[in-house]
């Protein structure tokens, strides 16, 4: 099974970024660890801070991956375009974000993505990417 994570813009600034709301580990050192725990599938990661990157990337991967793991960050809340790509793939999209945008400012309680993932994870920190590559095998 192939799974692409997929990282939006300032997530390559983990660890040292807000740690507050997003943890002292960078995803560079958590993603080994993914991958440690999932042995059997085939997992990637990609991280742009560019939106039509991250859109090249969904079209590239959309027709052929089993399932991609989205935390497009700011532009979740703002970026038509990545979630009309989401619409226009076969593969499913998880939607992930480390902090529970719930509970944080209004802007971040809108979501382009949701519509059209199959599911969203929120607020467990670098955990939820590891429950949205479990609801990928379940
Ligand atoms: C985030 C939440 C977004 O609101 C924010 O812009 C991010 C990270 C998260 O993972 O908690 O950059 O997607």
């Amino acid at each position: 099974m192939k799974i692409l994570i997929i990282n939006g813009p300032n997530l390559n600034l983990l660890g040292k970024r807000e740690p507050e709301v997003y943890g002292n580990q960078t995803f560079e050192d958590h993603f080994p660890d993914l991958q440690f725990k999932f042995k059997k599938l085939q997992l990637e990661y990609f991280q742009s801070n560019s939106e039509g990157e991250l859109i090249d990337k969904i079209q590239e991967v959309g027709f052929s991956y089993d399932g991609i793991i989205l935390n497009a960050a700011a532009y979740t809340h703002t970026s038509i375009g990545i979630g009309d790509a989401v619409k226009a793939i076969k593969t499913p999209v998880v939607e992930v974000h480390i902090s529970n945008t719930h509970k944080r400012e209004q802007f971040r309680h809108i979501s382009y993505i949701s519509p059209n993932a199959m599911g969203v994870i929120l607020g467990f920190g670098l955990k939820s990417y590891e429950l949205a590559i479990q609801s990928f095998l379940e």
